[in-house]
């Protein structure tokens, strides 16, 4: 089955899948093993903008709001937190938008959680006022592994969380 039909049983999929759920985390979870399964990524998951939600940022001691945590996620264990403009995620972040990296190793500050990775997408996640929450990132253990494609797709698949 070719990629774009790929996406398109995905994005039905995940519509489906999180009608009626108002817990983000929850969403993040099964968007991320949805991704995950369909296209046997390397890597597949989520960060998080510390104190990007009300409850974080009304707690005693709010985690710093310049980073980003580590979420729901589908593979082998990664960084836990990526400074505002750092690495492929940071740098998604800051600029809010999708940042495509054909070849890991030609991206400037890149945080390798893994000599395993070898090309990522970072796609950032909007909340109500238009703010980045969180990325979603993907990294392949092949070169080259994204597209405008995959932009596309992604960018109107976590539209759905
Ligand atoms: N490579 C990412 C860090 C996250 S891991 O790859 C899961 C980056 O440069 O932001």
């Amino acid at each position: 089955m070719e990629k774009t039909e790929k996406y398109r049983l995905l994005e039905r999929q995940v519509a489906a899948l999180v009608e009626g759920e108002t817990d983000t985390i929850a969403k993040m979870a099964n968007l991320a093993a949805a991704l995950h399964e369909t296209f046997g990524f390397w890597w597949t998951g989520f960060y998080r903008v510390a104190g990007s939600d009300a409850e974080l940022v009304e707690a005693a001691e709010p985690p710093s709001p310049r980073e980003l945590v580590l979420g729901p996620f589908q593979g082998p264990v990664a960084c836990m937190h990526i400074p505002y403009g750092k690495g492929v995620c940071g740098t998604a972040w800051k600029r809010n938008e999708t940042v495509v990296v054909p070849d890991v190793e030609e991206f400037p500050g890149h945080i390798a959680c893994s000599s395993a990775s070898k090309s990522e997408i970072v796609v950032p996640v909007h909340g109500a006022a238009g703010e980045v929450v969180a990325v979603l990132d993907i990294d392949s253990d092949r070169l080259a592994t994204f597209d405008e494609v995959d932009r596309v797709w992604l960018e109107r698949i976590v539209t759905l969380l």
